[in-house]
């Protein structure tokens, strides 16, 4: 039995600023940011989203009456939790009007989250083939003003609902992994913005890349000619390329062509988004299934999950009769482009006006805030959520 991707939502707020004026206001080359990097907008997410919101925003453009009464299974991956205790998921099953009758949590493994949830629901949907999961990566990437992660920061969230005999991509049983105890990325409890070691982080990243997908091959006896494209973790599209490039050695010139394609197509709605930490990787899938025009029913991609800390896995998956889908491709253009561009200034007063994570009382004005479902701010403790029409 096939169990995969059945279907697949983004959201992403809508403000970003320009890395051309990034770099500007940072005395820095516009080009480091828009080739060395690989980015050339940056979503900036405003107070009153935050990743319950940003999942809810991304699950509600899934989520319809058959999903509603298939799901039993709601896993919330994130690292920008807003409850040591409560998990994102409870939230969301309320929000989205899901079945009291599902097992809804949290999970944290850095970016790697989504993807320990999606294999967590594969393993469960082929015990259970007729039910649903919803997997969910949600984040905001904060590094910080004027640090050198800065220009790596973004956020959104990626929602797929995974099922038997799926629609986008069905995923192959197993996968290779790679997990060992590094000091790469980190966020300590109470801390808003996270701490890296960035350079150590680009090269763990790349050994783990190399060591799961070279596994895995070895283990399912493929060869990089099997693999239509790969998707990678985007911290930033340039992390991608040079993971990319670890492998293109080892291929034809022919097939490094091929590959260098499909990564340019996966990588275009990154570029404009930034860093959504769990979500990166869909996204990236997203962006290869929207806008590769040489893809097929049938061929086989390589997944590469990466997430700080550190934990990697690369699996496959076969896409299905129904990967494309215009309508999800024209929906998230407009997202994209009907975003209000925010100038330096501007994005920094957004940042900067994050309500403290200790603050137990405060309203936010949602006036400007459209979403389906936004944050209107904290009541003795208590987290409030809207939705509106
Ligand atoms: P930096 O030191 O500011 O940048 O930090 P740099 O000097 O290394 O330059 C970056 C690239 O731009 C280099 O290319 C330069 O050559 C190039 P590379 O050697 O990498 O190929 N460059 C130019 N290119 C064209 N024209 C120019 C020019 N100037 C320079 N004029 C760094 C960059 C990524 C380290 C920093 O932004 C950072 O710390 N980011 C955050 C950490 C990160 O994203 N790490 C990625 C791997 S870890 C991961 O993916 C997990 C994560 O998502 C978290 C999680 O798991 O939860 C982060």
């Amino acid at each position: 039995m096939k169990v995969g991707i059945d279907k697949i939502g983004f959201y992403t707020p809508g403000y970003y600023i320009d890395m051309v004026d990034l770099a500007n206001a940072r005395n820095e080359d516009p080009n480091k940011y828009l080739i060395g990097i690989g980015q050339t907008q940056q979503a900036v997410i405003p107070p009153t989203q935050d990743s319950v919101t940003l999942a809810a925003n991304a699950a509600a453009q899934i989520i319809d009456q058959e999903n509603k009464d298939k799901i039993d299974l709601i896993i919330f991956g994130s690292e920008s939790g807003i409850d040591n205790s409560k998990s994102g998921a409870i939230y969301i099953q309320n929000l989205l009007g899901l079945s009291a009758h599902a097992r809804a949590f949290e999970i944290k493994q850095a970016c790697y989250g989504a993807t320990a949830g999606l294999q967590m629901a594969k393993d469960y949907v082929h015990l259970h083939p007729g039910k649903q999961a919803l997997v969910i990566g949600s984040d905001i990437a904060r590094y910080g003003i004027k640090t050198a992660g800065e220009v790596t920061q973004g956020g959104g969230a990626v929602a797929m609902t995974i099922a038997s005999n799926p629609d986008v991509m069905a995923l192959s049983d197993d996968s290779s992994v790679y997990s060992q105890d590094i000091m790469d990325f980190w966020r300590p409890v109470g801390k808003t913005e996270a701490l890296v070691d960035g350079h150590y982080s680009n090269d763990i990243y790349e050994k783990f890349f190399n060591e799961t997908i070279h596994d895995y091959l070895k283990h399912h006896d493929l060869s990089f000619d099997d693999l239509k494209a790969i998707v990678f973790h985007l911290p930033y599209t340039k992390m991608g390329l040079k993971g990319l490039r670890q492998i293109l050695p080892e291929v034809t010139v022919e097939k490094q062509k091929s590959l260098l394609d499909e990564f340019e197509a996966s990588r275009i709605y990154s570029k404009r988004v930034g860093n959504l930490y769990t979500g990166s990787l869909y996204l990236s899938l997203l962006s290869l299934l929207d806008n590769s025009s040489d893809l097929k029913v049938g061929d086989q991609i390589g997944v590469f999950s990466y997430g700080s800390g550190a934990q990697g896995e690369f699996y496959t998956g076969i896409l299905q009769d129904h990967f494309r889908n215009p309508k999800r491709k024209t929906l998230i253009n407009k997202m994209l482009d009907s975003r209000e561009k925010l100038s330096i200034k501007e994005y920094e007063t957004v940042f900067n006006s994050l309500p403290s994570i200790t603050a137990n009382d405060y309203e936010l004005s949602i006036d400007d805030d459209h979403a389906q479902f936004v944050f209107g701010g904290v009541k003795s403790n208590k987290r409030q959520y809207l939705k509106q029409e």
